[in-house]
């Protein structure tokens, strides 16, 4: 039993093959735009821009809020290396923070004791796509000025208060890495909830060129004139992506079902402390990116880990916490309390969750579980 497959809906060939009959492959050709589309109308945002990557959105972002040497990023410690490496690829520092024991997400409160004269961004990360708290989020941004950056990477279709993740802030960044709800097989989007952002967005994604005003008419040529990369995903995958943004609601409530039963499976382990469950706060929706467990103590995680491998079935387990990684102590610094990273890392694990799951499927690792806590 693998741990993630990638979602294949079916017209994936048959895009890829217009694409090139069209003969034009390379990044920002119609079907970028088509995918940028569906996402602006979606979420909604002002731009939406397709990049090879969550990682090239968010080194984007950290572009477009101007980090440099001399200022601080809050970030949580318990995320991905991209999160933080957007930031220190700057020149910046991360600054690493707790998260909350229920919903693993990033501590508004130690956010705000985070903040120092050098603070110019905060990076909130929807883990599991359950989004942050939002509001005390921004809420506390306002109050010193600083730039919001969502890394929605695991959060497509998932909302706050009705609102969609993504769009909770100035910019927001998405995956669809072979392994997220949605793929095509390596690419990402940049979402911009504040329209002033756009026009430099676009020139740092064309190499810092302003080849897309050029594209559309309003420049007779285009030349340098800002920093920027090539942030630009091939049209072939964006061609394979489009049927995949139109098909999220069907992928995330296939994964949702297979949440709920893997939750209601183990209800009773949790009121018998063996282990806790996901915890999704009321006014969220999410999209089951991840379900977890979290166990007793790092031996019972290492056993437990070790068991579903022996029968066949692939959990996992994440994060190193940034604070305690090479590279994090080398280009960044702790904030206050990490004892609930540290705990999380050490006791959580991740069990096989994609679109298309039978019945039995689920059964197979619904009973791996089960006897796993029967016999330890
Ligand atoms: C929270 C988070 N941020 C960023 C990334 C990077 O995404 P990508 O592989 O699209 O660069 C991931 C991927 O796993 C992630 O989980």
């Amino acid at each position: 039993m693998p741990f993630n497959t990638p979602p294949l809906l079916g017209g994936e060939l048959e895009a890829i093959r217009q694409c090139l009959g069209e003969g034009a492959f390379s990044g920002n050709g119609r079907f970028s735009r088509q995918c940028a589309r569906l996402l602006e109308e979606r979420l909604p945002v002002a731009r939406a821009l397709i990049t090879p990557s969550c990682t090239a959105a968010l080194e984007m972002a950290a572009i477009l809020c101007d980090l440099g040497p001399g200022d601080e990023a809050i970030v949580p410690s318990f995320t991905f290396s991209s999160t933080a490496n957007a930031i220190a690829l700057r020149g910046a520092v991360p600054v690493f923070v707790d998260i909350e024991p229920d919903t693993l997400n990033v501590s508004p409160d130690a956010v705000a004791r985070a903040i120092t004269a050098r603070t110019r961004a905060i990076f909130v990360v929807h883990y599991a796509g359950v989004p942050c708290e939002m509001d005390r989020i921004n809420e506390i941004a306002a109050a010193h000025g600083l730039v919001v950056i969502e890394d929605a990477a695991q959060a497509l279709g998932s909302s706050y208060k009705g609102r969609a993740a993504g769009a909770l802030a100035s910019m927001g960044a998405f995956s669809f890495h072979a392994t997220k709800n949605i793929v095509s097989g390596e690419g990402g989007a940049l979402t911009l909830g504040d329209p002033a952002l756009v026009e430099r967005a676009e020139i740092v994604q064309e190499k810092g060129t302003n080849r897309s005003q050029f594209v559309r008419g309003e420049v007779d040529k285009y030349t340098w004139v800002d920093i920027g990369s090539s942030y630009l995903l091939s049209e072939i995958a964006a061609a394979f992506l489009i049927g995949q943004i139109r098909s999220v609601d069907e992928i995330n409530g296939d994964r949702l079902a297979t949440w709920r039963t893997y939750r209601d499976s183990f209800l009773d382990l949790e009121q018998s402390g063996r282990a806790r469950l996901p915890v999704v706060p009321e006014h969220v929706r999410h999209n089951a990116h991840i379900f977890y467990l979290l166990l007793r103590d790092e031996a019972e995680r290492d056993r437990f880990l070790e068991a579903m491998r022996g029968q066949g079935v692939m959990a996992t387990s994440h994060y190193v916490p940034l604070h305690s990684s090479p590279a994090g102590r080398k280009f960044g610094r702790s904030a206050g309390s990490l004892a609930q990273t540290d705990k999380v890392a050490g006791t959580i694990v991740r069990l096989p969750l994609y679109f298309g799951m039978t019945d039995r499927d689920r059964g197979q690792v619904i009973d791996r579980v089960r006897a796993f806590f029967r016999t330890d």
